[in-house]
């Protein structure tokens, strides 16, 4: 039986599932496989060459299962592996398969958000010294200013299902502290990590009420709608059964199933 030709959603863990949700919403019919690399996350701290490699693998694995076009959906990923991917690794035999990330789409639209033209942007260790919003922004927004910060203990707490607890508000306040620190003009803070949406009630509860905090799930799914718009050749060639496959890399997936569940009202078995 052909296998159809799905649309691939990758994360290094369970933080995809923010992005892949708002993709379902906004494009519900398609064929989708997400998968997870839960048993190597958190990928934030590692090196440049091992981020290319594990997000290589996971894609290329992606590929396998018939899909022609994988979002990476996560921040570390497409901040340190996917131009390499998209530069070195699609023309050496998979020049007919599209990869595509996170920060472009939401360096294109994150000036919409701000009056003040002074954002904060919260990433992990390896998305911050990347610089690749710093360069994104600039780019499409060079009036912006964009203060970073890094915190690289939200991604174990998330992996680790301690982000609802009340544990979590020390680490919340304390990255938030220093990001805010930075300037008293930030109006607007951009979760610049697919995982932090789990972690944006207690977020919120610690920014002024005038700080807009941004997800990029919509901005992600906005993007992809156009993006499948303005290329006919791929939305034609994706297969469309609602059919949604969840994977993920570690041996226990009982943790995983139930987040997967929780975010697709208990489909996910
Ligand atoms: C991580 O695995 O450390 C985070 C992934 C991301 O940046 O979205």
């Amino acid at each position: 039986m052909a296998k159809g030709n799905p649309i691939g959603v990758f994360d290094s863990g369970i933080g995809g599932l923010t992005v892949f949700r708002s993709i379902v919403e906004a494009l519900p019919g398609y064929d989708y496989i997400y998968l997870g690399d839960n048993g190597r996350a958190p990928y934030g701290n590692r090196s440049f060459k091992t981020i290319h490699q594990y997000t290589w693998e996971c894609v290329q694995w992606m590929f396998k299962q018939g899909c022609p076009l994988v979002i990476l959906a996560c921040n570390t990923a497409s901040a340190k592996a996917l131009r390499t991917i998209q530069q070195q690794d699609l023309p050496n035999g998979y020049a007919d398969k599209r990869v595509l990330g996170v920060i472009r789409p939401t360096a294109e639209v994150i000036a919409d958000y701000t009056k003040t033209k002074e954002i904060g942007v919260l990433g992990t260790k390896g998305t911050v010294q990347s610089g690749s919003y710093l360069l994104e922004i600039e780019h499409f927004a060079p009036e912006l200013k964009v203060h970073q910060q890094a915190a690289p203990l939200w991604v174990p707490l998330i992996e680790n299902g301690e982000y609802d607890k009340p544990g979590a508000d020390y680490y919340v306040k304390m990255y938030l502290d220093q990001l805010m620190a930075q300037s008293p003009n930030i109006d607007t803070v951009l979760l610049a990590c697919t995982h932090y949406p789990l972690l944006a009630d207690k977020i919120k509860a610690h920014l002024p009420g005038n700080v807009n905090v941004v997800a990029q799930g919509d901005i992600v799914a906005a993007s992809l709608v156009d993006y499948l718009q303005r290329h006919p050749e791929m939305e034609q060639n994706l297969s469309k059964t609602g059919k949604r496959q969840f994977y993920t890399t570690i041996d226990d997936t009982a943790d995983f199933d139930h987040h997967a569940s929780q975010f697709f009202n208990d489909e996910v078995k």
